[in-house]
């Protein structure tokens, strides 16, 4: 059962101090993601229909699902919202929603960093709260821990090491938050903000 599938139309390239092989690498690891979250549904699946339901091995299956789902509808709104050559400008009202929270665009620029250097592997997330209208920065552990259900994705950003290995050290993750700030596709994020303050929900890919 083939539900999930990696969008390659929507692969980056060209981005500024992220390179292509780096994301090459990467999209690699998403693909993964996508064929085990089909490959599980397909299991579970089989296991429900074969009386397997209870079993130790399905709830086993279960929390693999999380992983391996969560994974990749992270990875869908992290390479989503990557782009070379989108100016912020055009995230007018991302940029106002967030200097209601933190004072100013770069009071919430220095958080999401901040965010992104949470020690462990994790995704840096900037969620819209439609109940609240209140936007913030959430650090999602191992694709799996944190998420805030039914808040609106305004802005993905990996921070495992695999996202950063082949061009910068480990202990440069700093250096690749900044390149991937460098690269975030602002039409995207501004179009998940109008959506999230109209109380739409925003595909995970443009189509
Ligand atoms: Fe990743």
């Amino acid at each position: 059962m083939t539900i999930y599938t990696a969008r390659t139309e929507f692969k980056p390239k060209g981005l500024v101090g992220i390179s292509d092989k780096q994301v090459d690498e990467h999209w690699k690891l998403y693909e993964g993601y996508v064929n085990q979250t089909n490959a599980l549904i397909e299991q579970l699946k089989e296991m429900r229909e074969g009386g397997e339901a209870g079993s130790p091995l399905y709830a086993d299956r279960r929390r693999r699902q999380a992983f391996e789902m969560c994974g990749m509808l992270v990875h869908d709104y992290y390479f989503a919202n990557l782009k070379a050559g989108v100016d912020d400008a055009v995230a007018k009202q991302f940029k106002a929603k967030v200097a209601e929270k933190y004072g100013s665009f770069e009071g919430w620029l220095a958080d999401f960093k901040a965010t992104g250097a949470t020690r462990g592997v994790g995704h840096a997330i900037c969620y819209l709260d439609p109940m609240t209208g209140d936007v913030n920065n959430h650090f999602i552990e191992m694709h799996s821990e944190g998420h805030m259900p039914g808040f609106h994705v305004l802005l993905s950003m990996d921070v495992w090491e695999h996202a950063f290995l082949l061009d910068y050290l480990p202990s440069e993750r700093g250096k690749y938050i900044d390149a991937f700030m460098a690269n975030v596709n602002w039409d995207v994020v501004e179009e998940r903000t109008e959506n999230a303050l109209a109380r739409k929900a925003s595909l995970r890919w443009a189509v």
